[in-house]
């Protein structure tokens, strides 16, 4: 299971978002972001990160799964539960096209939102900064295992065959950041060294 984690980890040959590290730093375009889409896998810090941008910003930060827990006034995976996944994902979508009236904001997106081309659409005509938090399968799986929240969290084995399932959708983003051995605001602060919100 360990070694599988860690193939899932690298060697992909989709088209790669830029990563963001020093020397790509002057090659960004400097077109402004109004928004900053935060994608990436359950587990991958974009609650925690989207936080501390908002903040740094002063940014609204929006998250998704909040907005729609308090619309239905029940937890992620109460609805779940209650109403399965394909609900689940009517009321993504909705949320989201509400969502992305917000500017500027900070958002962070579920696991699966980017998964779908229609929410990737609808992201995209914002013209918003879509930003992958591209975290080792090892530690998401780590993370995950001890949270009681995540509907989607069965075993790792299903686990680590969802990573697989999202992560080429996760390769469509704009940026990525390596976020392995870096705490929360050093991720934040590798995505404000953009400059370009
Ligand atoms: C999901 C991830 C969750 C939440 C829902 C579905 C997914 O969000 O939207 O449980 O499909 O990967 P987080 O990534 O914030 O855990």
């Amino acid at each position: 299971m360990r070694r599988r984690a860690r193939e899932l980890g690298g060697g992909f040959n989709f088209s790669t978002p830029r990563l963001l590290d020093e020397s790509h730093i002057e090659a960004m375009s400097r077109h402004r972001h109004k928004q900053i889409y935060l994608l990436g896998f359950m587990g991958s810090g974009k609650s925690t990160v989207g936080e501390l941008l908002s903040r740094e910003l002063q940014w609204p930060f929006i998250d998704l799964d909040a907005v729609i827990e308090a619309g239905q006034g029940m937890s992620i995976l109460e609805v779940f539960e209650r109403s399965g996944e394909p609900f689940f994902r009517q009321l993504e979508r909705a949320a989201l096209t509400e969502v992305v009236k917000t500017e500027p904001a900070v958002i962070a997106l579920g696991g699966g939102t980017f998964a779908y081309e229609a929410n990737q659409e609808l992201i995209r005509e914002t013209g918003g900064a879509t930003i992958w938090l591209d975290c080792p399968a090892e530690t998401l799986l780590q993370r995950c295992s001890t949270m009681q929240n995540r509907p989607l969290f069965r075993d790792p084995e299903s686990f680590l065959r969802l990573l697989e399932t999202r992560l080429p959708y996760y390769h469509l983003a704009e940026f990525r950041v390596a976020t392995e051995g870096r705490a929360p605001q050093e991720v934040a602060e590798q995505i404000l060294r953009l400059r370009v919100f």
